[in-house]
């Protein structure tokens, strides 16, 4: 198959979600429809292998949410399909907004009966800044739940994004006995399944107007259908393919993960919608994902992902050309020429080694330190940069240290691969020797931490926490950052780049800073600072 093929076929996604929305469900059906496991692990064998699908670590399993952003790939009729798993929960970190920068499109998983969540809006705006096509999927429709239209308003009020409704859910008030489909005037009625979904579902399917629907829905349900129909086809949005590419105007599909109600509909329909792997755009121009040379940029890293052996496994996202096992790339940041010997794939937890990757896939290759979130892998001699990957403010601060002093170097190794993974953002105090701050986005990477040190490293972490909640990194236009005035109630630090940064209690207190040093230029990332000391 040519390279222009390979592109053509694949199809790269996240989904986003509330916790609890339903994604993990979803995605084992989606599994379940390439092909790529057999029995959807529902209701008791669900509780069994649950964990088994995308979690990886151990404090996965024993607190049963999922920490890491995990890949999943399988083939359907003729697409190579990859998911990016991006994990739901309240206490997320920057893990999440960086496995978005790995996807072409998205698609926001809403429970029915609750709508827009917290989490949905957040991940929603990350791919909204990106720009990238967004589907929504409204599940649970199996149960009671929300009125269609009244989500769709949701939508637009809270998310500021229009829908065009590809499928309408048959029947009121949650007794759903199928889906229309729009765009081919169809029915399709689910066969009733004893199995919860553990199976593929049976489906009658036919045009609206077909008699038989008729004898098969109630009157009033059959009416009601006729009326939405009508009135979505009046009112509502036409179906834009330009909008829907930039992130203005969602599909929107329902169903129900749990019953397998729409699963199969929508995954050919967003197959079929949803962009193949888009041009980057780099700093030296726009990488065409069909161009010869092979590009790509870590998104992520995984150390000790097999505790046993202490790896190290570095995720990239292929940008363009062909990808071949043992294959000599640069490495952009250390200039490095490195062979990618071993790379992975992953399904599920088991890993294969592959031969070849194309554009929109995902490997991780072993790697013993050299590569951080974000570098750049390239083959050949023209250099490519692709933009430093955004950062995302700690809200979250903690001093922390070995319980016992004499695991030191355990805790530094510990913090600093820790730290490079992106799981939690390192500090120095600057005015204390070998004195370390924590910073995080959310609560849970504390925890994460903890534990990590304490399994991988050996180490028992003493934590206190610190009062701040803003970080603001200090460009010093030709000062000194000594000079900075009234800041006895803030905390001075550098990061792991050596980039001064001012740790500060709260919004009203920085504003109150910034107006006392009008030298000085606060940024509120460190990717806002343009004199950056890696910059060549
Ligand atoms: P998450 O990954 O987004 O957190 O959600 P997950 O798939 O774990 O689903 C959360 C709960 O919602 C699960 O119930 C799951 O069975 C249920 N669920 C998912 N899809 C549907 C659906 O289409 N309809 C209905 N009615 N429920 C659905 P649980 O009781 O927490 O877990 P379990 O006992 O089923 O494993």
């Amino acid at each position: 198959m040519s390279l222009v093929d390979e592109v053509n076929n694949r199809r790269t996604f996240a989904i986003i979600s509330h916790p609890d929305a339903g994604k993990t469900t979803l995605t084992e059906k989606l599994l379940l429809y390439g092909g790529a496991i057999h029995l959807a692990g529902s209701v008791k064998a669900r509780k069994t292998t649950k964990h088994a699908v995308s979690d990886w670590m151990e404090i996965e399993k024993q607190r049963g949410i999922s920490v890491t952003s995990s890949v999943l790939q399988f083939d359907y009729e003729g697409h190579h399909i990859n998911i990016l798993d991006t994990p739901g929960h309240q206490d997320f970190s920057e893990d999440t907004y960086r496995t978005l920068m790995a996807a072409d499109s998205a698609v926001m998983l809403i429970d029915v009966a609750k709508g827009v969540e917290a989490q949905t809006k957040k991940l929603f705006r990350v791919c909204r800044e990106r720009g990238i096509p967004i589907f929504t999927f409204v599940n649970k429709i199996d149960h009671f739940g929300r009125n269609p239209f009244e989500l769709m308003d949701e939508l637009e009020q809270i998310l500021g994004i229009h829908a065009y409704p590809m499928n309408w859910p048959i029947g009121i008030n949650g007794s759903y006995q199928g889906i229309y489909d729009r765009t081919n005037a169809s029915i399709e009625l689910f066969e009733k399944d004893t199995s919860h979904g553990q199976h593929k579902l049976a489906s009658t399917k036919g045009a609206a107007d077909d008699p038989v629907f008729k004898t098969l829905l109630e009157d009033d349900v059959h009416q009601s259908l006729i009326d939405d129909i009508e009135l979505l086809d009046e009112a509502g949005d036409t179906l834009d393919m330009e909008k829907i590419k930039n992130g203005q105007l969602t599909p929107m599909f329902f169903g129900s993960a749990m019953t397998n109600f729409g699963v199969k509909p929508f995954l050919e329909k967003f197959l079929e919608m949803a962009p193949k792997p888009q041009p980057r755009t780099c700093q030296e121009g726009i990488i065409e994902p069909t161009a010869d040379q092979f590009t790509s940029f870590v998104f992520k890293i995984q150390a000790n992902m097999n505790p046993q052996h202490h790896d190290r496994i570095v995720f990239m996202r292929i940008c363009s050309g062909t990808f071949e096992r043992g294959m000599s790339v640069t490495h952009r940041q250390s200039g490095k020429i490195l062979r990618l010997m071993q790379p992975q794939q992953f399904l599920a937890t088991e890993r294969t080694i592959i031969d070849d990757a194309y554009p929109g896939d995902i490997i991780g290759v072993f790697d013993n330190g050299t590569m951080g979130v974000g570098d750049t892998l390239y083959s050949g001699k023209k250099k490519v940069t692709f933009k430093d990957f955004p950062t995302f403010p700690p809200e979250l601060f903690a001093r922390i240290r070995a319980k016992d002093s004499m695991k030191r170097k355990q805790f530094l190794k510990g913090m600093t691969q820790l730290a490079q993974e992106g799981a939690v953002q390192i500090y120095e105090n600057l005015g204390s020797m070998e004195s370390y701050i924590v910073g995080a986005v959310g609560q849970l990477q504390f925890e994460v931490l903890e534990y990590r040190l304490k399994h991988e490293y050996g180490v028992d972490l003493e934590m206190n926490t610190l009062p701040f909640t803003v970080a603001r990194w200090i460009q010093t236009n030709g000062h000194d950052y000594k000079d900075l005035k009234n800041i006895d109630s803030a905390m001075l630090a550098k990061d792991h780049k050596q980039r001064v940064v001012l740790l500060i209690a709260n919004e009203w207190q920085t504003n109150w800073i910034i107006e006392r040093n009008p030298d000085f230029t606060f940024c509120t990332t460190p990717d806002e600072l343009t004199l950056d000391p890696q910059e060549e």
